[in-house]
C-alpha cells in the first residue's frame, strides 16, 4: 500500500508555515505560542480523521484509532517542536507521515486488528527546558510528571513546564504513561550524511547513541580589565576558554569514539572591560559506547576540577541528562528492512547519532526507527532538507510496518 504523497507534502508545507524562518526553516520551540498553533492544527486534523484525541499531564497528544480488537495500540509518531533556527522535517515528518498513514487507512476503509495510536511528544528537543525527549521520557516511566512540571526555562526561571502547558492549554488530565503500547515506531530524517553519501534509501535504525548533558558555571571575581595584573585575576572567562579547548580536543586527540559539543556559553557581567566573574556553558557528550561515554565525562570533569582548584575559582555543575545508549527491538528492525525491500528500496541497518523519542519508548515496548536521507547531512539548521521521493519512501515503509504490526493477532 502507498501513501498519498501530494496530501502529505501539502500538510508538511502547512506546518512549515507555523514558525517559519527564512525560506524553508522553522522555529517552533516547545510550549511556545507557535507550538500551540501547531498542536491545535494537529488536534483538529486528528479529530477530522476520526481519532479520539487524548492529552496527558505533560501535553503529549495521542490520537487513538479503534481496532477490531481491544488492547494496547500499535503506536507511531514523533515531535512537532523544533530547535532554534531549525528545520521543517525534524520531528514533523514522523508526526505527519503517521497522520497520512491514518488518512490512507481511512481512504481504504481498513480497520486494523489492533488499535493504532498517533503520538506527538512534548519537548523532544530540550532547547529551552531540560531534559530533551521530555514527553517520552516521562511516558516511558523514566521520570515523574511532578519533577518535570517544575523544569524551568534556561532563559527565564519563571517559566516552568507546568506553567507553559497551562498557558497554551495543553495541561491534560490523562495520566502520562497510563496507556500501555504494543510497539512504537518513529520515522525521522537521518540528520547526518550516511544515507545520502552511500546512496541508500532507508535506514533501519538499530540503536541510539548515549547522551550526557551537563551545565558548568565557573565563579571568579569581576575586576578592571586595565588595572588588574594577571596574577591578581580570578578570571572565570579564561578558565572557561581553557576547559572548552580541552573538551574540543578530547575526541580529536584522546578518544574518537565520542562527540563533544559546547553549544551554549555566557559570561557575567559580559562587558568588554570587566574580567568575567561568572562563565556558564553546556557540554553535550555522545557515544554509541557506554564505557567511552563514562570515561570521557570522568576525564573532562577531572580536568575541570584540577583547573578550578589551581586557579582559586569555584564551580557549580548541573547534570541535566544522562541517557545511556539504547538498542532497538531486533524484530521490528528486521521488519523495517523487509518492508523496505518489498517496496524495492535499498536499506541499511545503522545507529542514530541524534536522540529521539523512540529511544525513550524502547524502555516500555518494542521500538525502532526508520531513517530517510538528509540532503548534505544538514539538520538543526534552516537549510535542513529531505527530498520528496525520500519522504514518500519513508512514509510508505511506515504505513506498511504499521499495517503488519497491527494486523497480526
Ligand atoms: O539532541 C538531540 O539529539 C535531539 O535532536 N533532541
Ligand atoms: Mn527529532
Ligand atoms: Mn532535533
Amino acid at each position: 500500500m502507498k501513501i498519498d504523497l501530494p496530501r502529505l507534502l501539502d500538510n508538511l508545507n502547512r506546518y512549515s508555515e507555523i514558525g517559519r524562518v527564512q525560506e524553508i526553516g522553522v522555529e517552533r520551540i516547545a510550549l511556545s505560542d507557535e507550538d500551540k498553533v501547531a498542536r491545535d492544527l494537529l488536534k483538529n486534523q486528528m479529530e477530522a480523521a476520526g481519532l479520539e484525541v487524548l492529552i496527558d499531564e505533560l501535553g503529549n497528544m495521542i490520537g487513538l484509532r479503534k481496532g477490531l480488537e481491544e488492547g494496547a495500540p500499535v503506536a507511531f509518531g514523533s515531535h512537532l517542536d523544533t530547535v532554534y533556527k531549525g528545520g521543517r522535517f525534524d520531528g514533523a515528518l514522523g508526526v505527519l507521515a503517521g497522520l497520512e498513514a491514518i488518512h490512507k487507512l481511512n481512504d481504504e476503509g481498513i480497520t486494523t486488528k489492533k488499535p493504532l495510536a498517533l503520538i506527538n511528544f512534548t519537548n523532544e528537543e530540550g532547547v529551552r527546558f531540560a531534559p530533551d525527549m521530555m514527553g517520552s521520557h516521562v511516558y516511558s516511566g523514566q521520570a515523574t510528571v511532578e519533577e518535570i512540571w517544575q523544569s524551568e526555562a534556561y532563559d527565564n526561571p519563571k517559566d516552568t513546564v507546568k506553567g507553559r502547558l497551562e498557558a497554551i492549554g495543553y495541561l491534560g488530565d490523562m495520566k502520562t504513561g497510563s496507556m500501555a503500547l504494543d510497539s512504537f515506531l518513529e520515522l525521522h530524517i537521518e540528520q547526518g550524511p550516511t544515507l545520502e553519501t552511500d546512496g541508500i534509501d532507508i535506514g533501519a535504525v538499530n540503536m541510539v547513541q548515549g547522551i550526557y548533558w551537563t551545565r558548568y558555571t565557573i565563579k571568579g571575581q569581576a575586576n578592571h580589565a586595565g588595572t588588574t595584573p594577571i596574577g591578581y585575576r580570578k578570571d572565570a572567562g579564561y578558565a572557561a576558554a581553557q576547559i572548552m579547548q580541552f573538551i574540543g580536543d578530547y575526541p580529536r586527540k584522546a578518544d574518537d569514539r565520542v562527540l563533544t559539543t559546547v553549544g551554549t556559553v555566557s559570561f557575567e557581567p559580559n562587558a568588554i572591560n570587566i574580567v568575567p566573574d561568572a562563565a556558564s556553558f553546556t557540554l553535550d557528550l555522545r557515544s554509541v559506547n557506554a564505557e567511552a561515554l563514562k570515561k570521557a565525562q570522568k576525564a573532562i570533569d577531572a580536568f575541570i576540577e584540577n583547573l578550578i582548584k589551581s586557579s582559586g575559582l569555584e564551580l557549580e555543575k548541573e547534570e541535566m541528562v544522562r541517557f545511556t545508549p539504547v538498542q532497538f527491538d531486533s524484530g521490528i528492525v528486521k521488519l523495517v528492512r523487509s518492508e523496505a525491500e518489498v517496496l524495492g528500496l535499498t536499506v541499511r541497518e545503522m545507529p542514530s547519532g541524534a536522540g529521539h523519542d523512540a529511544q525513550m519508548m524502547a524502555a516500555m515496548c518494542p521500538s525502532a526507527m526508520i531513517f530517510v536521507p538528509s540532503v548534505k547531512g544538514i539538520s538543526h539548521n534552516v537549510q535542513e532538507l529531505t527530498l520528496d521521493a525520500d519522504i514518500e519512501n519513508g512514509a510508505n515503509v511506515l504505513l506498511n510496518i504499521v499495517l503488519s504490526l497491527a494486523s497480526k493477532a
